[in-house]
């Protein structure tokens, strides 16, 4: 399977919003409100300092996808890539798809003077994604995440 790697453009909302939807309920059970992810991801490709998306075609269909957020580090003078959004449409998965999103990003850091590392979060009920990260030499040694959002 060829997986081509590319940013995420504004032709490519409504994949990204419906990935975003199907994405929450398979790993959260939660129903979001289709109207606000259009517009969360619209604000997104609009406006580049909030992030990038980053998409994996397969025969020119979009397969993948995720989010990325850079967050500065005073400690490293430099910045740190959050990842989110990560989702690989059911029949396309062991592929490889989320591995080459991955590594494009990895490299992208490598090869940056100003990149600094890689980030992201995961339910802890997301085995499955647990597994991946492993699988790719990422470690959580270090952090516990605490949040608190307005309801
Ligand atoms: C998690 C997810 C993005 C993985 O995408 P994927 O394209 O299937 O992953 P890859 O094929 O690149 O897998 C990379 C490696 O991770 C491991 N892996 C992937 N899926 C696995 C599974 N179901 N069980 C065990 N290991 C798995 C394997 O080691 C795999 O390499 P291999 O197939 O060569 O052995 C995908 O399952 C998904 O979209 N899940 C639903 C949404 C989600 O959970 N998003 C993450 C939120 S934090």
């Amino acid at each position: 399977m060829s997986i081509l790697i590319r940013p995420g453009l504004l032709f490519d909302i409504d994949t990204i919003a419906q990935f975003q939807i199907k994405m929450a309920l398979e790993t959260e059970n939660l129903n979001l409100d289709p109207s606000i992810v259009h517009m969360g991801v619209s604000a997104v490709l609009d406006d580049p300092t909030k992030g990038k998306y980053w998409v994996a075609e397969v025969d020119g269909h979009i397969v993948g996808c995720l989010l990325t957020i850079s967050e500065w580090s005073d400690w490293r003078n430099g910045t740190v890539l959050w990842i989110h959004s990560v989702y690989v449409e059911p029949k396309f998965r062991r592929g490889g798809v989320f591995k080459a999103l991955y590594l494009h990003l990895k490299e992208n850091v490598l090869s940056s003077p100003e990149l600094r590392g890689l980030r992201l979060y995961v339910d802890k009920t997301n085995l499955v994604a647990q597994k991946v990260y492993t699988e790719l030499e990422m470690d959580r040694e270090h952090y516990h995440l605490y949040e608190w959002m307005k309801s």
